[in-house]
């Protein structure tokens, strides 16, 4: 369904226009001067326009004009009187998408609108496809402004050789930032070499990182190269470094100060050339202050630090995430799936302990659960998620109930309130951008308008 405006000051005509193409299914609104359809698209969104040229007042080629001085151009077709191209050919260059020469058989004019939606929506599609693609840094996938921030800071931490620390939540993205930082970084030919500080006893880590010299120790009948010297030239990501060990962080420590390592049981120099990245879910500070983490060794790796938001605070970055791991997840297995909009909401209202690794794995059982289509295409629905997710305990019916009982109904209500009006007012009352904005379908969005009674009022009253 589509929303077309009609404008002909010939009421027969016009009146006969509203009702073919209302009877195919779209919603039409007809107006009888230029004037009226250009206070018209200022209130309301329209997909295309179909004016009649000649008209008292504004007439259509000014009309057209005023249509694409606007931010966000309405489409449209022109009927002009027949023997007239000239100024249809003039509409065109004004952008006119098409037009029809009177009189012309209703069939032709339903097509001509067929056509010009299809081009429409084609073009929705293109710019979707363009703004998912700003979403994307490398593997990471966001456009919420905390996560533009992210990228920002990669960006520029990459070109240098500093330590970074990584802090964030479990399943945040954090392995997923130190490989993007390196992937960015004049070391980018260079190895990365990740090592799990938390994985390995005491002694075995330290033999990781810094290798150990043959009969160093009992069992080691052999000299290791250390994760250092394999990552020369390269990045060493040190994931957990809140699980360091004391000894080994005083060798971490002597590596930033001199860059140089030496072999468990040697005692040659190595000199290597290694940027460090580390991450850690702990609090560092509060880490130091038990005496388990060295303050001097803190200061060394925090030299830049990068602070990933937990998915509860970037829910704008929810759609463009599941869009992006189901299509990735396809690539992988080869199932194909979506999501309904019951299902987003409730992903987007879950507050992820477990971040974007949990989303990934809802997703990927959810899709195994969820019955294929026809064609092979899976839709996830609300019963294919998680009883958490879904609303814990009760159900709709009860949690409305509790909420109602305990006041707070009214308050959400007053906050979604708040958010969609906002929303309006920053994109001048034009529905399809705040829809976008909000992540909502239009007709949601038209939907809670009237329920939250909200319209443009002039004058800037509130409305
Ligand atoms: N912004 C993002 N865009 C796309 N995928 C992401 C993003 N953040 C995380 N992921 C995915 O989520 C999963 C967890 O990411 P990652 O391993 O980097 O998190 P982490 O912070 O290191 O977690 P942990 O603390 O548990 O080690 C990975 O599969 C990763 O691909
Ligand atoms: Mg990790």
């Amino acid at each position: 369904m589509a929303r077309i405006l009609i404008a002909d000051d010939h009421a027969g005509l016009r009146d006969v226009l509203v009702e073919t193409l209302g009877s195919s299914g779209h919603d039409v609104k007809g107006v009888a001067t230029g004037d009226a359809a250009r206070d018209a698209l200022e209130v309301e969104d329209y997909d295309l326009l179909v004016t009649d040229l000649r008209m008292p007042g504004l007439d259509g080629l000014a009309l057209l004009q005023h249509v694409r001085a606007r931010s966000n151009p309405v489409q449209t077709i022109v009927m002009t009187a027949h023997g007239t191209v000239e100024t249809a050919v003039r509409a065109m260059h004004l952008g006119a998408l098409d037009y029809v020469e009177k009189p012309f058989p209703l069939s032709a004019m339903e097509a001509k609108v067929q056509k010009a939606l299809e081009k429409i929506s084609l073009q929705e599609e293109n710019r979707r496809l363009r703004d998912a693609e700003d979403a994307h840094f490398g593997q990471l996938t966001g456009a919420s402004p905390p996560m533009r921030h992210v990228f920002d800071l990669i960006t520029r931490v990459a070109e240098t050789p500093t330590p970074v620390l990584i802090l964030g939540e479990s399943g945040t993205g954090k392995e997923l930032v130190s490989r993007e930082i390196h992937r960015r970084s004049p070391r980018r030919d260079g190895p990365f070499v990740a090592v799990n500080c938390a994985a390995l006893a005491e002694g075995v880590l330290e033999s990781e990182l810094f290798g150990h010299e043959r009969g160093a120790f009992t069992g080691a009948t052999q000299l290791k190269r250390g994760k250092f010297e394999l990552a020369d030239k390269g990045t060493l990501f040190l994931d957990e470094v809140g699980e360091i060990p004391p000894a080994t962080q005083v060798k971490l420590l002597r590596f930033l100060q001199e860059k140089e390592v030496e072999r468990v049981g040697g005692s040659k120099v190595i000199k290597v050339d290694v940027r460090i990245v580390c991450a850690t879910n702990r609090d560092l500070k509060a880490e130091i202050e038990r005496g388990r983490f060295r303050e001097d060794l803190f200061y060394r790796i925090n030299v830049i630090s990068i602070v990933l938001p937990p998915l509860r605070e970037r829910r704008e970055d929810i759609p463009l995430l599941v869009d992006a791991l189901l299509s990735g997840h396809s690539q992988s297995t080869g199932l194909s799936g979506s999501v309904t909009e019951d299902a987003m909401t409730l992903l987007q209202m879950y507050e992820w302990p477990g971040n974007v690794r949990e989303l990934e794995n809802v997703l990927e059982r959810a899709l195994v659960l969820s019955s294929p289509g026809p064609d092979g295409h899976r839709r996830i629905s609300p019963v294919d998620l998680p009883q958490e997710i879904r609303g814990g305990e009760g159900d709709a019916g009860a949690q409305r109930e509790y909420l109602e009982a305990t006041g707070l109904m009214a308050q959400i209500e007053r906050i979604e309130r708040e958010i969609i009006r906002k929303a309006l007012e920053e994109c001048a009352w034009n529905q399809s951008k705040a829809a976008k904005a909000l992540h909502l379908k239009r007709s949601s969005l038209q939907y809670k308008m009237k329920k939250y009674n909200l319209e443009k009022r002039p004058e800037g009253g509130a409305a």
